[in-house]
């Protein structure tokens, strides 16, 4: 599959109910050739009016934590588990989950990225295992299908909790390290 039919497949897609009641589709954004990809949960408001992911208030903080170690968002790949918002920023149903699954994954393929970090643990319990405890194994690395793979803090929880930030700037620092290290 192209990126050009892949987009247009997802752009299309009336899968699951979000279709119908998107502003725009958040397909993700950035380097499509990048050796690391971030993975979140869901648009919220901010990106189903501009179709970018991260944009928001959380985004924003994000893009600070991206500054603080020197990771230009253009290099990397930036998507979510679902293409569509949920209504009021519910969290996904596993229904929904499951009808959007397959667009990741052709997103991976065609990546072929060598790390995976997901935002928050929504994301973690759909790629990295069904029962991921992010307060204890958020910076934990998982090789997973030949991807190196871990979790962080979702940026919205740091907003809720700033004693995360802490954390947060150690999982990235460690994210960076990876990095480097790998390519
Ligand atoms: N939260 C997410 O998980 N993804 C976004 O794109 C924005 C906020």
């Amino acid at each position: 599959m192209t990126w050009e039919e892949l987009e247009a497949q997802c752009e299309a897609c009336q899968n699951c109910p979000l279709g119908a009641t998107r502003t725009k589709l958040v397909f993700g954004t950035g380097n499509r050739e990048a050796d690391l990809m971030f993975v979140g949960e869901a648009p919220g408001e901010k990106e189903d009016l501009s179709g970018i992911p991260f944009v928001g208030a959380a985004g924003k903080l994000f893009d600070r934590y991206l500054e603080a170690v020197d990771i230009r968002r253009e290099d990397v790949y930036i998507a979510n588990i679902l293409k569509c918002r949920p209504p009021k920023n519910r969290d996904p149903q596993p229904a929904e989950e499951d009808a959007c699954i397959g667009f990741l994954r052709e997103q991976v393929k065609l990546i072929r990225p060598k790390m995976i970090v997901c935002l928050g643990r929504i994301s973690a319990m759909r790629l990295i295992k069904p029962d991921f405890k992010i307060t204890k194994e958020h910076g934990v690395w998982f090789n997973k299908g030949g991807f190196e793979m871990c979790a962080v803090y979702h940026p919205s929880a740091l907003l809720r909790d700033p004693h995360k930030k802490e954390d947060m700037l150690v999982d990235m620092k460690a994210i960076k390290a990876k990095l480097e290290a790998l390519s």
